[in-house]
């Protein structure tokens, strides 16, 4: 059974069958008649209604489940929940604080789970952004990242992600906030190299994509104001973007900061990508959804 926690839960060449998936206009019924927990401890816009519409494209039933209903770890344990639900869905999507929840749900081995968003990995967010990647530059092969700001869950997912198909990963933010020794670690193991810069003008100097993501990310509220310090010179501005490549493109995950992490002429400007790019995160899902059914649930007898 495979749990997809973050991208190197896939090695390369099925990040790229995954995207092929992505982009096939058919649509089969692989979840005919199915269910799929989605379990949200934190808000979401874009993740819970992309996997609800890819889920029903496919013939299936998605179901939100909200923190405050479920109570992993109060009403009951996240392994009792696992197993619970494992009787009535095919798989279970979910979006948690800690990390060691998704592991723990996976560690049940009942149906596949996948991470809708963790303290430290988002990787439908960077299917949906290497697909948007490729869409606008073609072959991603020796084409740059720039990631501004926060080394942070987005970003390490992202790093795997466009590393792994070939691209040249740069980052600049405060160094305090760069990914962990351990989390370079596990992306060199994964063939993956990030290149660090002080400033960000030399971080997207002919960058052909620009990428940034909030200060603050979701439960880190209490850090905000010194965040807010610590990120100060760290904004995608127009001064920035044009130190990019001419037809450079600006990505972000969203939700926006706007003021903060980047400015409105930038997300709302012509190299700005983020609607398309939010558009994507329905086609990534469904791409990885037919890819685990497909090659990893073929046998399974439906519910
Ligand atoms: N990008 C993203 O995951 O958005 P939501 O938090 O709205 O799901
Ligand atoms: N880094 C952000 C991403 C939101 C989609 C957060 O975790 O809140």
């Amino acid at each position: 059974m495979r749990h997809i926690l973050e991208i190197d839960d896939l090695n390369a060449a099925e990040v790229v069958e995954v995207l092929e998936l992505a982009s096939t206009k058919e649509y089969p019924k692989v979840l005919d008649r199915q269910g799929v927990a989605l379990i949200f401890e934190k808000p979401s816009a874009r993740t819970r209604n992309s996997m609800e519409m890819a889920v029903i494209q496919l013939g299936g039933h998605p179901i939100y489940i909200s923190a405050e209903e479920i109570g992993l770890d109060k009403r009951e344990s996240v392994e009792d929940v696992t197993k619970t639900l494992s009787c009535f869905h095919s798989m279970i999507g979910a979006r948690v604080f800690k990390h060691s929840t998704v592991e723990r749900m996976a560690k049940e081995n009942q149906v596949p789970i996948i991470n809708l968003l963790s303290d430290e990995a988002h990787p439908l967010q960077a299917l949906a952004d290497v697909l948007t990647m490729q869409q606008e530059l073609g072959d991603l092969q020796g084409r740059s990242v720039a990631y501004i700001g926060d080394g942070n869950n987005v970003f390490r997912s992202l790093a795997l992600a466009s590393g792994f198909l070939g691209m040249e990963v740069r980052f600049s933010g405060p160094s305090e906030y760069f990914i962990s020794d351990e989390d370079r670690d596990r992306l060199n193991f994964a063939g993956v190299n990030v290149t660090e810069y002080d400033k960000p003008e030399e971080a997207v100097k002919d960058a052909d994509v620009v990428y940034t993501d909030v200060w603050t990310s979701m439960g880190q509220e209490e850090e905000k104001n010194q965040r807010h310090k610590a990120f100060e010179g760290f904004q995608v501005n127009k001064e920035l973007m044009g130190m990019a490549s001419e037809k450079a493109i600006f990505l972000h995950c969203l939700p926006a900061h706007r003021g903060e992490e980047v400015v409105d002429e930038v997300v709302d400007g012509s190299a700005s990508r983020v609607w398309v790019q939010a558009e994507n995160r329905m086609h990534a899902a469904r791409g990885l959804l037919i890819w685990l059914i497909e090659k990893h649930l073929g046998g399974r007898e439906t519910i």
